[in-house]
């Protein structure tokens, strides 16, 4: 039997290894261990990639999120719309920002927000929409900033899922005030450890994100505004600037493969592979989710295949136990919760053989043939 792991971290880091490994050993030869020339020079490198003004590396996407609500003043009793199948992270923001979360319905065919319910749910306190480009699939831009402007509401963007994710030739992450990427280690632009990063192209909130990760110290020991400790280290910078290099290359061979997967999966009719691409997007399939009333039962057959997969995520946000209490009312969101209960991540990642792609495959038509 095979053993194919939803992501092979191993395959994943081999090919910068001796890349990565002369890059640590100069940070262990100049002792320039944080704000050094790696962290400017990935700043300047994604900002460049991504074709906006500003790029602030911290320690993770949460903390990303969180320095994002506060630079723009966001604080209590503020509403931040949310799509209700984001992850968690998204949550832990908007509350230690101290605003309130309104949940919105999920779009099936994006996996963004229902547009629809955005607008409904729209109010006087309303300040911003935290919107979440899931999986690596761009939401619609277009409405979507329309809306914002029109109802002057922020717009950030959490590109966890999305780094190098197109909507009409624009970087997914830089529509918005600040665009938020985990580069934590599985993620597409990946770090061997947690790592995150900040844009924006406005210069009075570059310069809030560039010092709260330092706890407020635009000079040393002088606290201008209260801040936080959330730096990106040299080391992950030099393996975020190696993997850089071949994100573009990677997130290709991701769409061919979910071109093959989707292919190959439209043909069976209790399952629904994810979206595809109009012409003006492009997606970078930081997971490949397949939708099947049988999810659970799917799952347990491929794991005994020795096939990994994931649940991303199996309780929506606003089913989280943790803030029940502070949410203003129960909510009922029929789409996100049924989407929780049918998704399934299968493995997708550029390193993945054509034997191990086939045998995945003959996997899940078994699966479907036998009519479990
Ligand atoms: C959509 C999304 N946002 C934010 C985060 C949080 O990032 P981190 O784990 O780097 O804090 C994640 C992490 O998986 C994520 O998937």
């Amino acid at each position: 039997m095979k053993k194919i792991p939803l992501l092979d971290l191993r395959r994943n880091f081999e090919e910068i290894e001796d890349e990565v490994l002369k890059g640590i050993k100069d940070v262990f030869t100049s002792m320039k261990v944080l704000n050094g020339p790696n962290l400017q020079a990935f700043e300047k490198e994604w900002a460049e990639y991504l074709g906006v003004k500003y790029a602030f590396g911290c320690s993770c996407g949460t903390s990303a999120l969180l320095m994002a609500l506060i630079s723009l003043g966001i604080e209590k009793e503020d509403e931040v719309l949310v799509q209700a199948n984001g992850f968690i992270a998204d949550l832990e923001a908007i509350y230690f920002a101290g605003a309130k979360p309104v949940f919105l319905e999920v779009d099936p065919k994006t996996f963004g927000p229902d547009l629809e319910d955005l607008k409904r749910k729209i109010t006087p306190k309303s300040k911003a929409l935290l919107l979440i480009h899931m999986y690596g699939h761009p939401c619609e831009m277009d409405e979507i900033v329309e809306i914002c402007e029109k109802y002057g509401l922020i717009l950030i963007e959490d590109a966890s899922h999305a780094h190098g994710a197109e909507y009409k030739g624009k970087k997914v992450g830089t529509f918005g005030k600040i665009g938020c990427f985990s580069c934590g280690p599985v993620k597409n632009l990946n770090a061997i450890g947690d790592a995150g990063v900040m844009v924006t192209n406005d210069e009075k909130i570059a310069y809030k994100l560039k010092y709260l990760r330092v706890h407020g110290q635009v000079q040393k020991n002088y606290s201008y505004f209260p801040g936080f400790n959330s730096r990106l280290d040299e080391i992950q910078a030099v393996i975020l600037r190696a993997k850089l290099k071949t994100l573009d290359a990677k997130n290709e061979k991701r769409r061919e493969i979910a071109k093959y997967y989707t292919e190959k999966l439209s043909q069976i009719p209790e399952l629904s592979p994810p979206p595809i691409d109009p012409p003006y997007k492009k997606s970078v399939y930081h997971r490949y989710m397949i939708r099947t009333s049988k999810r659970d039962k799917l799952a347990e057959f491929l794991k005994k295949k020795g096939i990994g997969i994931g649940y991303y995520y199996p309780i929506p946000l606003h089913k989280q136990k943790a803030y029940l209490e502070f949410f203003s009312k129960p909510y009922e969101l029929p789409v996100a919760e049924k989407l929780a209960q049918e998704l399934l991540a299968i493995p997708l990642y550029p390193e993945l053989h054509q034997d191990e792609i086939e045998y995945i495959l003959e996997s899940i038509f078994e699966f479907f043939q036998k009519n479990y």
